[in-house]
């Protein structure tokens, strides 16, 4: 039988809306009644899903911007915590890989690659053996010597894949990244997802490059209006998602070229 290694049931995630509040004076002298406003406000990322993700599938997550999509990775990576329902993890997670996550502006690459080799539970001597290894594979040459605040964001997204894709991780889960970095990396990366494909990684992956999806994943779930519209077969959703859209889409839409060229 499959083994789910991530379950939703019945999850919603709400955060506060501060919008009504009418500045600190206004809400000082109305503090309790704002208060209590306050608490009830509130605007829901997510509500009521329910899926599995089973152990060995890459996983898509599609849908437009706002409709919950990094809300649900965020549940799954731990970081942030249901409002109501259950999420379920099996397995050592990557840490949330999305642009600059975990990152310190002010530390060089390479102390950068140190830091979150320790967040992720590594010791020194792990780290160090796999240095190197990592990186050659950011290329970033001598730009690893310096503070992140000055990298690109294409640069950011190196190092991020990079740190993560060396540190084996059981479920790894990818928001947005492998779109911004250059052809030849975004190769680099596709070598190394098959290769954590063929080799039994889990794979969550959020991307607005819903032909990559189609590609890469066995499943997918489309997100509209914060609700799941669709789930199953990656391919079947991303069709539904395409033809839903297919009024407001350009054929030639910049941002479903991101995977263009790249053999996923
Ligand atoms: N920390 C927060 N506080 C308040 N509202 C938030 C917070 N994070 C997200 N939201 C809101 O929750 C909704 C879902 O956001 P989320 O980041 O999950 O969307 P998304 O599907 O990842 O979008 P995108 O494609 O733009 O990355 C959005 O309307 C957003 O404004
Ligand atoms: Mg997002």
């Amino acid at each position: 039988m499959r083994e789910p290694v991530v379950s939703f049931d019945g999850v919603c995630k709400s955060y506060p809306l501060y919008h009504h509040v009418r500045g600190i004076k206004h809400l000082l002298f109305n503090f309790p009644r704002n208060l209590k406003a306050m608490k009830s406000m509130q605007y829901e990322a997510i509500r009521g899903i329910s899926f599995d993700v089973y152990r060995g599938e890459q996983f898509g997550i599609i849908g437009h911007n706002g409709a919950g999509k990094s809300t649900t990775l965020g549940l799954i990576a731990g970081v942030l915590k249901p409002t109501s329902g259950r999420v379920v993890v099996r397995g050592r997670i990557s840490p949330l890989l999305s642009l600059g996550a975990g990152f310190h502006p002010d530390l060089s690459g390479r102390e950068n690659v140190m830091l979150n080799g320790i967040l992720m539970g590594l010791t020194r001597r792990e780290i160090l053996e796999k240095l190197d290894e990592i990186l050659d594979f950011t290329e970033l040459g001598e730009f690893i010597e310096r503070p992140i605040r000055v990298y690109s964001s294409g640069m950011l997204a190196r190092l991020g894949f990079s740190v993560v894709a060396h540190l084996d991780p059981e479920i790894l889960l990818i928001d947005e990244v492998l779109g911004v970095g250059d052809i030849r990396f975004r190769q680099k990366c596709a070598k190394k997802i098959r290769e954590f494909k063929r080799s039994g990684v889990t794979m969550v992956m959020v991307s607005h490059s819903v032909d990559g999806i189609a590609r890469l994943c066995s499943r997918a779930m489309w997100i509209e209006n914060h609700t799941m519209q669709m789930i199953g077969d990656a391919k079947e959703v991303v069709a539904a998602y395409q033809a839903a859209n297919a009024d407001e889409a350009d054929a030639s839409d910049p941002v479903n070229e991101d995977f263009a060229g790249v053999e996923l």
